[in-house]
């Protein structure tokens, strides 16, 4: 926890203890949980951290294994086997030139096949996976359960030392007991109030106790109400740092107003705070 802390990133004792045994099991940690409460954050504060490169696969519906494992450079083969088309008159020849321009220097390593064949074994940061199809799903398995990648014409890459893999999801699709099976299970939330000023505090010294107490209030108070979207930590960050920007000492109903649009993104959602006076009544205590 306080390694972390050190890297700037405030954590809660659970997901600490799953970052220690996830490096110490080498098992994958699988995190899934709210938008915006530092899933993608903590690959890059480990790599950091262990001192060891990020390598990020950011997933997208459709992904696969030519833009995730690895693809061939056609452009050089092409300018290859025209050089060589010249020597290659016969069929041995022609044999020799289609073995070559399948070999390593014409192979693009994509960032699975660049997690095995880094050293020191990188953070390996997949993120977003619930965005995969299920075909996708079915070859990170094979990955995650082997740590070693076979590409027919040119052999086996195996990881001499396995690194340390951060899948994330957003819980927009399930994701299948198989792949969670390999990996340690964390499900990270909001932060409770006293880590969120904690995380703000950091970033944003010059809010003040009291700035930084009320958008606390505030945000929480937003993410229990029934919002189409409910702000996350990047939201408050955003919110904070306008705050400072503003050099704002109180939040005023009118300050709130005027800067809702970094905490609240839906015309819905807006509407529905304006109507409702539960969100002056939070404010309000807080004048008080
Ligand atoms: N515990 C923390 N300590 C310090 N900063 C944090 C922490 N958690 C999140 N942040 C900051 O909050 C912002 C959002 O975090 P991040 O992008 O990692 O969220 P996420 O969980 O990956 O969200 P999404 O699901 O939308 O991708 C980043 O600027 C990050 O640095
Ligand atoms: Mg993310």
């Amino acid at each position: 926890m306080a390694a972390l802390d050190q890297v700037g990133y405030v954590a809660d004792e659970g997901l600490a203890t799953a970052v220690f045994l996830a490096l110490s099991l080498e098992r994958p940690l699988f995190l899934e949980g709210q938008p915006g409460v530092g899933k993608t954050a903590l690959a890059a504060v480990m790599s950091e951290l262990l001192g060891r490169p990020l390598v990020r696969l950011q997933c997208y519906y459709g992904i696969d294994l030519k833009s995730a494992v690895y693809d061939w450079n056609y452009a050089r083969q092409m300018v290859h086997i025209r050089l060589a088309e010249d020597f290659a008159r016969h069929r041995e020849a022609s044999l020799e030139l289609e073995r070559d321009v399948y070999g390593p220097e014409f192979l693009v390593p994509r960032p699975l096949l660049t997690a095995l064949t880094t050293t020191p074994a990188p953070v390996l940061l997949i993120d977003e996976v619930d965005r995969t199809d299920e075909a996708f799903e079915a070859l990170l398995l094979e990955f995650l359960g082997e740590f070693q990648i076979t590409i027919p014409e040119i052999g086996t890459y195996r990881a001499e030392e396995i690194p340390l893999v951060i899948l994330t999801s957003n819980r927009t699709r399930d994701i299948h007991d198989a792949l969670r099976r390999r990996c340690l299970y964390v499900w990270v939330d909001f932060p409770e109030p006293a880590r969120e000023r904690a995380i703000l505090a950091r970033k944003y010294p010059a809010l003040g106790d009291e700035l930084l107490e009320s958008v606390v209030k505030v945000v929480a108070y937003l993410r229990e109400a029934p919002l189409t979207k409910r702000p996350g930590l990047a939201e408050s960050l955003d919110w904070a740092e306008a705050l400072q920007q503003l050099g704002a000492r109180r939040l005023t109903p009118e300050l709130v107003e005027s800067t809702i649009g970094l905490i609240v993104k839906y015309y819905d959602d807006l509407d529905l705070l304006r109507r409702s006076d539960r969100l002056k009544a939070v404010l309000t205590r807080e004048e008080r």
